[in-house]
């Protein structure tokens, strides 16, 4: 064994070791994503804290997962009792003051630089400096949450993906700042999670938006320019590359605001024309149609 491995072998001993340190995680957003991400921790047996701004939102977080368990209980993919463990697993924390003990902490809150920089402060203050702290961020870059906190090389991105118990990956981002233990603790945690990990450059969008982002946005404006209708284009992608929703409706289930964002993001920091978004994009956004949860957006959701 060279010396690079026995230093990657004793790395890989100390991510297991802390890693399986790890019991008690707590959950920032018990939104679309957080309330997944509290869900998903829970089945694998951490004990999770959830706290979101308001107590009704975390409640309307708890009974979303309460809904998702109920119907793997339906299904028969999970017994009553399974369920009610899993329930018991997730407490709602009403202050991130309660994320003192947590041993490591996975923040999923709006896609806001400013309501994350906060939030990053705030932890900082509250919880030990040896806690690793994850942004499930999508765009926002995360060497700019690391530069927030002391002991900077804990900071990395844990991006899951929607809905968070179906989908399988977790993008891990590694920071300027973050160490590799950092990235190996988090790899170890997506692995019992049932996830599979892969790790990249903290880059805008990342791997996953930089690719979808841009299919989507060129979607709409083949809409835009009238080439085929949405339900045609959205057949195309499902029939011909046997993606799971057409890029319209895919639009819809991300959120439009969200696509935005993304593309936004991608424009001012590569400085690239491909990544303009279509004026469409922007304008639906305008009028307040975001898709599935303002029950408008390509599609109607009545
Ligand atoms: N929460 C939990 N489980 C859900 C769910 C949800 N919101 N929606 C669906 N499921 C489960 C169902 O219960 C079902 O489970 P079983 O297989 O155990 O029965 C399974 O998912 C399949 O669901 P359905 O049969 O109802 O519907 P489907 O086959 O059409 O699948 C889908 C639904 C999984 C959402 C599928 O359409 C899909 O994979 N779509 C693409 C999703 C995608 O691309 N997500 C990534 C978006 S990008 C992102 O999230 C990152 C970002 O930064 C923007």
């Amino acid at each position: 064994m060279d010396s690079s491995e026995l230093s990657s072998s004793s790395l890989q001993t100390k991510a297991q070791e802390q890693s399986a340190k790890i019991k008690n995680v707590g959950v920032i957003g018990a939104g679309t994503m957080g309330h997944g991400i509290a869900q998903v921790f829970a089945q694998a047996g951490f004990n999770v804290k959830l706290n979101d701004v308001s107590s009704d939102f975390i409640s309307g977080g708890i009974r979303r997962i309460e809904s998702n368990l109920s119907r793997s209980v339906e299904k028969g993919k999970m017994t009553q009792d399974e369920k009610n463990g899993v329930l018991s697993r997730i407490i709602a924390a009403p202050s991130l003051e309660d994320f003192k003990d947590r041993e490591f902490v996975v923040e999923a809150v709006l896609e806001k630089i400013e309501i994350k920089r906060d939030v990053f402060k705030k932890l900082d203050k509250i919880c030990g400096n040896g806690v690793i702290l994850a942004s499930n961020t999508s765009s926002i870059p995360i060497t700019e949450l690391a530069a927030l906190v002391s002991n900077s090389e804990r900071v990395a991105g844990m991006h899951f993906f929607n809905p968070v118990p179906v989908m399988k990956l977790v993008e891990i981002v590694k920071a300027l700042q973050s160490s590799e233990l950092t990235i190996e603790v988090i790899r170890a945690l997506a692995v019992k999670m049932g996830k599979t990990p892969v790790v990249v450059k903290d880059t805008a969008g990342f791997v996953s938006n930089r690719v979808v982002c841009p299919m989507i946005n060129e979607a709409i404006f083949v809409y835009e320019q009238g080439i085929a209708s949405k339900e045609d284009i959205d057949t195309v992608m499902k029939l011909g590359m046997n993606h799971p929703m057409g890029s319209l409706e895919l639009a819809d289930f991300v959120g439009l605001d969200i696509v935005l964002d993304v593309l936004d993001v991608l424009y001012k920091e590569y400085e690239d024309p491909k990544y303009r978004a279509s004026p469409l994009l922007r304008n639906m956004v305008r009028a307040g149609y975001l898709g599935r949860k303002t029950k408008k957006g390509f599609y109607d959701y009545p």
